[in-house]
């Protein structure tokens, strides 16, 4: 069976160099296109909350390359994103992953035990927020992955960064809204809140941030 094509999500660049940046970039394995087929069997339109391939890619190279052994993410659906980063970490590294449905997540727990990662993420169904308050306030994780809902970030990124370690990286998705960041056409409170939290990182004396057209939009942001 020919495998579908490495499904990108990038708004900002041209197709036909989009289609050979993806053609020549590792494609996903068999978990991961089951993964893919799976969600959007079960969840229709929703499966488009997936992240793109690339940015998958990038996200398990970059945790291995920096050796990291303690993650969060905040939004984690079906389980794609947590798996390219249970990947990065490795044997003996641990992924806290924080979402409300259990419904969509029991997709991603059948999807993790198939590709052999279940044994270093721990789930919690909850609100973020609460899950994230809930830990101790001391520095405990090398990288985090933020994407849920767009109006909670703000207030993710405060409770993460008081728990990443110097030098830790946290990633945060969905930072160009589409593009509406720049143009008045799709205003709604979601494009507003990452306005205003672009602005903050930006200003913020605690970290440096690069926002990357990947997907749509995802800025790396260190702890200084
Ligand atoms: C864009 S999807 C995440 C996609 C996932 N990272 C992936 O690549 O497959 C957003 C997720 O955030 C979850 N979510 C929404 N509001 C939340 C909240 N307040 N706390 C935790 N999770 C939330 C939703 O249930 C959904 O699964």
């Amino acid at each position: 069976m020919t495998p579908p094509t490495a499904r990108r999500r990038t708004q900002f660049v041209d197709a036909a160099i989009d289609e050979y940046a993806a053609a020549h970039s590792t494609p996903p394995d068999a978990h991961q296109f089951e993964l893919q087929r799976v969600t959007q069997e079960k969840t229709g339109h929703a499966a488009r909350m997936q992240i793109g391939d690339d940015q998958a890619v990038l996200m398990e190279m970059l945790v291995r390359a920096m050796g990291a052994t303690r993650a969060v993410e905040v939004g984690t659906f079906t389980g794609y994103s947590a798996l390219a980063v249970a990947r990065g970490l490795g044997p003996g590294g641990h992924l806290l992953c924080c979402d409300v449905s259990e419904e969509w997540t029991s997709i991603a727990r059948e999807a993790w035990q198939k590709a052999g990662v279940a044994d270093r993420i721990e789930l919690r169904i909850g609100l973020g927020l609460e899950t994230l308050r809930s830990l101790p306030s001391g520095e405990q994780f090398d990288f985090a992955f933020i994407d849920a809902d767009k109006t909670g970030y703000a207030q993710y990124y405060e409770e993460v960064l008081t728990r990443l370690r110097a030098g830790g990286l946290m990633l945060l998705d969905n930072m160009l809204q589409g593009g509406h960041v720049v143009d008045d056409l799709g205003d709604d409170e979601d494009v507003a809140a990452i306005r205003s939290l672009n602005d903050a990182i930006a200003a913020d004396p605690r970290v440096k941030v690069v926002l990357l057209t990947v997907g749509d939009g995802v800025s790396f942001v260190q702890k200084l």
